[in-house]
């Protein structure tokens, strides 16, 4: 990783899910060194604080069904920036590449003749899991996980994800995005043959004081995370690795 920015260049930062801790050396420096850091909602914002006194900080968060600085104008924002010969970070939660536009954000600059350096991550997708106890593989219960956006709900027209083959992978499934459609999620994996007493753990507001686990099945997670009011952002794992709680005493099998 470089030691210093390049001025003109669009730095795409992964934040980590969320923890302050969890952002990379070079993700850090990187911030620290911006002469300008856009942001969004689930970046770690107690990154901000190691800013440059001097230095622009522009959120451009996206609240789910709420307020969004629209694509497009976070593509000119980056440009506009590093045009005028700024150093830009653009810091996002997890890692950008992971259901964070980076890679669109990467092509529009390209398009426009500014330099792109990355700087990966650390995923929730494998985190949020990992800080609730669960594994998203673990020897002789899963060989691989499948990562996958339920924000458009199987069935849908725009859906281009196969549930029926998820259903009969094997793998642990990390379900982003995924809450207000889990019910439509578990019915259509139960369809396709995955067995209704599979176990599913939603895992709400990894890395913050509030983070909460809600466990059950794929019969009945999307009953208990709507009683328990879950709320985005959260993380449904589905397999036999969310009957495991490494946090437990003992060896983490869940009752
Ligand atoms: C637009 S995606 C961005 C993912 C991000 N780029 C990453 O690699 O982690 C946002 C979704 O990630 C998940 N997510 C991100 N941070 C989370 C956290 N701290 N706790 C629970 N879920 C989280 C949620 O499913 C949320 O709706």
């Amino acid at each position: 990783m470089k030691q210093q920015l390049t001025p003109g260049t669009v730095v795409l930062v992964g934040g980590g899910p969320g923890d302050p801790d969890l952002i990379t050396v070079a993700g850090l420096r990187a911030v620290r060194q911006a002469d300008v850091v856009l942001y969004d909602r689930l970046a770690p914002l107690a990154v901000l604080d190691e800013m440059r006194p001097d230095a622009e900080r522009i959120a451009v968060g996206k609240i789910p069904r709420g307020a969004c600085t629209p694509q497009e104008r976070i593509n000119e924002i980056l440009i506009e920036r590093a045009r005028a010969g700024r150093t830009v970070v653009r810091l996002k939660g997890g890692d950008n590449y992971v259901f964070g536009r980076g890679g669109e954000e990467a092509q529009a600059c390209a398009l426009a003749g500014v330099p792109v350096d990355v700087i990966p991550g650390v995923t929730s997708a494998v985190a949020v899991p990992a800080l609730a106890g669960v594994p998203v593989t673990h020897r002789s219960l899963s060989q691989g996980f499948t990562v996958v956006s339920g924000h458009v709900p199987p069935g849908d027209p725009r859906s281009t994800v196969a549930w029926e083959a998820l259903a009969r992978s094997g793998m642990t499934l990390v379900v982003l995005m995924g809450v207000a459609h889990l019910g439509e999620i578990c019915i259509a994996l139960a369809e396709s043959g995955l067995d209704a007493a599979t176990p599913a753990a939603v895992v709400a507001d990894g890395c913050s004081p509030s983070m909460r686990v809600v466990r059950g099945t794929v019969a009945d997670i999307a009953t208990l995370a709507s009683d328990a009011d879950v709320h985005p952002p959260a993380i449904t794992v589905i397999g036999a690795v969310a009957g495991l709680d490494l946090n437990a005493p003992g060896d983490g099998w869940t009752p």
